[in-house]
């Protein structure tokens, strides 16, 4: 009769660190205490299907083991012995991992039938249960601790890196979306890739969840291309959590819970390494997706109001696209500083929405006209934010008060034409064309305009807009649905 021995237990660590580690079948006598030494025949990889690995025990015994299965999309992984001084027959076993939804942990289960010679079930069954799984259980989470996995290695035929001196991580394998051609959203293509390990001042994260933003659509269009080559990947900004750091990663640990926006795109994948300077700690109130729909997004917000536009009470503000990601964000934010909020919208349901978020006069409008209504509420704008672009130009200027100043934000509608100077003198009007990423240039004022946005948020002097989700796969719906002016609210890939 077949035995079997199952057990489980609960890592504390993320899925992928605990991963890189026992997909590669060789690793064992780094961390496992009853291996003595271990090499794959025959100058395999250690990750490859079909691979041998030949080792000793500290007891003596000698064991042949091949790798059946290894899918890391599961997270999977299945071997059995071929050969073996112990007499385990017909054994196989399954390594299985799942993350722990509640936390940056692990699940790991690891199960085996066998059969065994008459008489020693129970012997065997207890020798394979304590010694070898929940011993490893142990040894796996002290070599997690002491980072014995961070600088080692895949290895390979009788040696490894780090015996051979050459210590680095593993790259981690990742689906990841890139723009195949630039033009439409088919242009996305979803596809396997890796994310290679951090270096000095990096950190590689699992992404749970993937903001967009119009400018993705900007990159993928091919707009920018200084910014974005064809076969690149766009996306600024995710959040996750930390698999590892690398040297001089301050202040970061694997499994901390991290948000970053940064201004060279890659962030749609689902693992990707980025300079630990444009990541965030999160506080436990914001989840994943919270923090992907309203980091950039509302970190623009707070540089608008607090700095570039100097909004305070009193203030006549005009928010463009006042249902959108940005706009919903700059409502809630300029009402709770006293401004008089003005915007505009392209439909009655939109304009619903964002008289909820704060928005006390809203101007329903496809085709960019909305001077005369502007004019009408409240004289002229002291402050109008612009993502519209092309279409908007002179309706901007006749909307503009005397002294206003005119943010160009972004282009929806396409690229704005050059302004001529001339056209804002006779109201002494200013105009600037800024990016977010230049006001989180530095670590500090990166950390400051966070605080402040997730402070907002906890108080509720920030509403967090709607958030549409979209699997990652799914990157080009997301695409079409935001470019067609058919979403409100911010737009979240989750991986
Ligand atoms: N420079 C920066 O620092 C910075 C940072 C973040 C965002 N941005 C810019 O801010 C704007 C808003 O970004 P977002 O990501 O939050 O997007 P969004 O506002 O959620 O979506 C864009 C909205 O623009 C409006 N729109 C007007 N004309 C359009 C057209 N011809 N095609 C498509 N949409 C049109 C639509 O709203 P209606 O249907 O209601 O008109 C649409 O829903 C974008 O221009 C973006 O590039 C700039």
């Amino acid at each position: 009769m077949l035995q079997k021995v199952v057990r489980s237990t609960v890592i504390d660590a993320p899925v992928e660190r605990v991963w890189a580690v026992l997909r590669d079948f060789n690793s064992h006598d780094r961390w496992h205490d009853v291996v003595a030494e271990s090499a794959i025949e025959g100058g395999e990889k250690s990750d490859q299907v079909g691979c041998v690995r030949a080792f000793t025990l500290k007891d003596g015994n000698f064991i042949r083991e091949q790798l059946l299965t290894l899918d890391d999309r599961t997270y999977k992984s299945t071997y059995c012995i071929v050969e073996a001084t112990v007499p385990l027959q017909r054994y196989v076993a399954t390594v299985t991992l799942k993350p722990v939804t509640d936390g940056n942990r692990t699940f790991w289960h690891w199960e085996s039938t066998f059969a065994t010679p008459p008489g020693r079930e129970r012997e065997l069954r207890d020798m394979v249960a304590q010694g070898v799984y929940e011993a490893g259980f142990e040894n796996l989470r002290r070599h997690l601790r002491t980072g014995g996995d961070l600088r080692v290695g895949p290895s390979t035929g009788g040696g490894r890196g780090a015996a051979a001196g050459l210590p680095a991580a593993l790259p981690l394998p990742t689906r990841r979306v890139v723009v195949s051609r630039y033009g439409g959203a088919d242009g996305l293509r979803a596809e396997d890739g890796q994310a290679p390990p951090p270096g000095p001042g990096e950190l590689r994260i699992r992404q749970r969840a993937i903001g967009v933003n119009f400018l993705d659509v900007y990159l993928r269009r091919g707009w920018i291309p200084p910014m974005l080559a064809e076969g690149g990947v766009p996306g600024m900004e995710a959040a996750g959590s930390v698999i590892d750091a690398g040297e001089g990663a301050a202040g970061f640990l694997p499994g901390d819970r991290v948000a970053y926006l940064g201004p060279q795109p890659g962030a749609y994948a689902g693992v990707r390494t980025v300079p630990a300077a444009w990541c965030v700690r999160l506080p436990a109130a914001i989840d994943d997706d919270v923090a992907a729909a309203t980091l950039l997004k509302g970190l623009t917000a707070d540089y608008l109001l607090h700095d570039l536009g100097r909004v305070q009470r009193g203030t006549r503000l005009l928010v463009h696209a006042a249902a959108g990601g940005v706009g919903l964000l700059l409502c809630a934010w300029a009402r709770h500083l006293g401004a008089t909020v003005l915007g505009t919208v392209s439909s009655e349901e939109k304009a619903r929405l964002a008289r909820e978020h704060g928005c006390q006069h809203v101007i329903v409008t496809r085709d960019a006209r909305f001077a005369d209504a502007v004019r009408q509420a409240c004289g002229g704008a002291d402050v109008i934010v612009d993502g519209i672009g092309a279409d908007a130009q002179a309706e901007n200027l006749a909307a503009l008060a005397r002294r206003g100043h005119w943010i160009s934000l972004g282009q929806a509608s396409g690229a704005l034409p050059p302004i001529d100077a001339d056209a804002l003198l006779h109201k002494s009007a200013s105009f600037s064309r800024p990016v977010v990423f230049d006001y989180v240039a530095t670590p500090a004022e990166l950390e400051q305009r966070a605080q402040r946005l997730w402070q907002a948020i906890a108080q509720r002097a920030v509403k967090v807009p709607p958030i549409e989700r979209h699997s990652l796969e799914s990157a080009a719906e997301a695409h079409r649905r935001l470019e067609s002016r058919a979403t409100t609210g911010a737009l979240v890939l989750v991986a």
